[in-house]
């Protein structure tokens, strides 16, 4: 029996309305585009508030969609406390807050607060200023090692490929100082040991705060602190970018806890609010001190993604995730994708197969007890595209040497109707930012909708089961013992979750099947299949 108090000592349960919610992810660039420029914005998010009430979701994050010069994305921001042209402006904003409150549906968005772009007036200043300037002091600027400075002053690695240090130009034309960038040269590191750093981050919140959102998620939460004098990485190989091993100085530093304790307080001064953290971090216990009772509320946790479709993979990426949280008196979160990673269709092996093992896992997930995230379009059971060179986007391309193809193939515009591209993500008149393939026909939203054995269907249907029924509740699972490469549990409310991840039929425990991701054969839960029983 595992058993997770979810009782954080801080929270009123009123307020706590995540703690069993639904977040549906819309990535803003390729959710919906309203204004014909091949990029989706917060109208086109407004327009489609009606379908995301339809399949049931409690909230929705927008991942950035404040000022930047799209370095990478949106993740690069020159001006936090403002919304990027390309997404429409302040008003825009304020309407689709408000037209989702008014469908229960809250509001929560990305804050980057590891690194600005090279394009916000501090970076601006900062190259103007001198060495050592209080300019230079919000990021890390640093002389190079060696003869006449020419070496970075360390050698760690770019998440995205190549050293994570760029030199400048000084003001008088001259090569200068290095300054630091975990990801793209144009995402420069802020300095949090600066009290302005902060001090800006809590402007931020409040900034939104006050106009109505209800929660942020906090990209790159394990970042953000440094260790004193930078010292080099042990092991700074290039095949391991976007991941980090233990005891890697850039990330998961002490010091990171006080920043969130920091965000902490902001947020409590707005009861209901909610953090989560993207926290990269492995080992249970330092994963877990990021959701102690004073800082963050919620961290996302990547061991559904890192599993393979493999039973014992599964259960110990839960027993994990539970335990992590467990012993801070937090909620667990689950997560089968996300924008920087790829689609679970595809992860479990892609076509019918991959598709079945996505539609079975997103019962396991949504069985759990805690916050389940939802991509845009793993509803819709969207694979990863093939894309060609050419119609990659992603810095990582072009940081890597053309090794690394990136994080474009999970990040496709979603296809919403007709028969061709870019079936009613845009109205044509420019193309989709990145190509939508031509066979999506039949994963339309329109096309889905009436289809009773959609993914959206069964998305639709479960999210129903779980918010009404009360087998849903409860924050323990029980497991029952289950044929070899299976597995089932039952959470203390009653619900139980079979997953058949062998090649043979299985027996389904006792209990009334109300949901299964594929017919049963006799009787029986189907290979790559999940199923719900009360
Ligand atoms: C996070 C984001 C990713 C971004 C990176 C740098 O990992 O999820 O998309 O590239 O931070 O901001």
């Amino acid at each position: 029996m595992t058993e997770v108090d979810l009782a954080h000592p801080t929270e009123d349960s009123a307020d706590a309305w995540w703690r069993d919610a639904v977040v549906y992810q819309v990535y803003p660039r390729s959710f919906a585009d309203s204004d014909g420029d091949g990029v989706g914005d917060l109208a086109g998010i407004r327009d489609k508030l009606g379908y995301l009430e339809l399949l049931g979701v409690d909230a929705i994050w927008l991942s950035p969609v404040m000022r930047s010069p799209m370095a990478d994305h949106g993740y690069d921001v020159a001006d936090p406390r403002d919304i990027d042209p390309l997404f429409g402006d302040l008003a825009d904003f304020d309407a689709l807050v408000a037209e989702a409150h008014e469908r229960e549906i809250r509001v929560t968005m990305d804050l980057v607060p590891n690194h600005t772009s090279d394009q916000h007036a501090w970076f601006a200043e900062a190259l103007a200023a001198s060495p050592g300037s209080p300019a230079r002091a919000r990021y890390y600027f640093r002389d190079g090692r060696g003869e006449g400075g020419t070496e970075p002053p360390n050698n760690w690695r770019s998440m995205f490929g190549g050293p994570a240090w760029t030199r400048v130009t000084e003001p008088d034309g001259s090569l200068g100082q290095w300054y630091l960038h975990l990801f793209a040269s144009e995402q420069p590191d802020l300095n949090w040991d600066n009290p302005e750093v902060s001090d800006d981050l809590a402007r931020t919140l409040r900034f939104w705060l006050d106009r109505g959102i209800d929660g942020f998620r906090i990209d790159v939460a394990h970042g953000l602190a440094k260790p004193d004098q930078l010292p080099d990485m042990a092991h700074n190989d290039e095949s391991e970018l976007l991941d980090s091993a233990e005891g890697d100085p850039r990330f998961d530093q002490d010091g990171v806890h006080e920043i969130h304790r920091n965000i902490r307080k902001v947020l409590d001064e707005y009861p209901g609010s909610v953090a989560v953290g993207e926290v990269w971090v492995d080992d249970d216990e330092r994963f877990g001190d990021y959701v102690r009772p004073d800082e963050l509320h919620l961290a996302f946790n990547f061991r559904l993604v890192q599993a393979d479709f493999d039973a014992t993979a599964i259960r110990e990426a839960i027993d994990h995730s539970i335990r992590a949280v467990g012993r801070v008196g937090a909620t667990p979160t689950w997560t089968l994708s996300n924008h920087d990673v790829d689609r679970e269709v595809t992860r479990y092996g892609g076509g019918a197969v991959g598709r079945d093992r996505a539609r079975a896992m997103a019962l396991v997930k949504l069985a759990l007890p805690g916050v389940a995230f939802l991509y845009n379009g793993s509803e819709l059971g969207l694979p990863n595209a093939d894309l060609p060179d050419e119609a990659l986007r992603d810095p990582m391309w072009e940081r890597s040497g053309h090794t690394e193809r990136g994080r474009d193939a999970c990040r496709i515009p979603l296809p919403w109707e007709g028969t061709e591209p870019p079936f009613g993500f845009t109205d044509g008149k420019s193309a989709p930012w990145l190509p939508i393939p031509t066979d999506w026909s039949g994963l339309t939203v329109e096309s889905q909708l009436e289809d009773l054995d959609s993914t959206l269907t069964l998305y639709r249907s479960a999210l129903e089961l779980r918010a009404k029924h009360p087998e849903f509740s409860g924050a323990e699972i029980e497991w029952y013992g289950s044929p070899s490469e299976c597995l089932a549990f039952r959470r203390a409310g009653g619900v139980i979750c079979a997953l058949n991840a062998s090649a043979e039929p299985i027996s389904l425990p006792p209990g009334t099947l109300v949901l299964a991701s594929a017919p049963l054969i006799d009787g029986k839960l189907a290979p790559n299949a999940a199923a719900w029983l009360v």
